[in-house]
């Protein structure tokens, strides 16, 4: 997990975000390093989801910066560096896990081998030829995911990947994730379930569209003097922050 002082991946300035009539992102400010595992943590409707579309750049922004890889979010050229994986999951139905990684993989260069690693990747390989439609939902998710590790973008933005997954496939996913930081990829994670934080380099705390901390684990329980990040994270609302 190395975290290099080069410019960071992502660089959020003072981003404010409206959907439908309210506001939802209020200000927010924040940086990703390369090499690094983000967590965005916060409960159900704080903005995560909004936040990771402003830096894919598929969200309308009512003002502030997102940067991507030293591009303005959205711009064309990033569209093979990023790899982002929606909450729900997106794949064919009416065709094979292995089809719909390959239809990624064609789509950016890369070969059968790959294919075959990132079907692996993702425990999906006894499925391999199992249509979409015929996919448990957390299979679904997990073949999403293939396909956007099948592209070995820059960034990877993944939106609550392990919803719905058995114990043993979050540990092994989240061995992959490691896996895929020490080579240099750059994940930004969200989740709403605080024990899924301890696997992160570093947080994003999120509560109703306001950015509370960006820390490390460790940090986080210093500030707080709790040991348990869940209450960690209730502490640190409690007594305020200031990133
Ligand atoms: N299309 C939309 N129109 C209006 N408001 C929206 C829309 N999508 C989301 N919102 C609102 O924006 C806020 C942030 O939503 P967002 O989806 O970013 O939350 P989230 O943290 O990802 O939640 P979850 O953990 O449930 O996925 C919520 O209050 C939500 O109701
Ligand atoms: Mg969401």
């Amino acid at each position: 997990m190395s975290q290099s002082t080069a410019s960071p991946v992502v660089e959020v300035q003072n981003l404010r975000v409206r959907r439908g009539r309210r506001r939802v992102l209020h200000d927010v400010s924040l940086t990703i390093p390369r090499g690094s595992i983000t967590g965005l943590l916060g409960p159900s409707g704080c903005g995560k989801t909004t936040l990771m579309r402003c830096i894919v750049g598929t969200q309308i922004v009512e003002s502030g910066d997102v940067r991507a890889l030293g591009h303005p979010a959205g711009s064309a050229t990033l569209r093979h560096r990023i790899g982002y994986v929606t909450q729900a999951p997106s794949i064919y139905s009416d065709i094979s896990v292995r089809e719909n990684v390959a239809y990624f993989a064609a789509l950016y260069g890369r070969d059968r081998a790959d294919v075959e690693q990132a079907v692996a990747a993702v425990g999906l390989g006894p499925q391999a030829r199992q249509r979409g439609d015929q996919l448990s939902g957390g299979q679904q998710t997990r073949a999403s995911l293939a396909c956007a590790l099948v592209a070995q973008p820059e960034l990877l933005v993944l939106d609550e990947p392990t919803v719905g997954l058995d114990p043993v496939l979050r540990v092994e996913l989240w061995q992959q994730f490691h896996a895929l930081a020490a080579n240099g990829t750059t994940l930004l994670v969200s989740s709403h379930v605080m024990d899924e934080a301890e696997h992160c380099d570093q947080l994003l705390l999120l509560r109703e569209g306001h950015l509370l901390a960006q820390l490390s684990p460790r940090d986080l329980r210093a500030r707080t003097g709790e040991q348990n990040l869940e209450t960690a994270f209730l502490t640190l609302i409690t007594i305020g922050s200031d990133t």
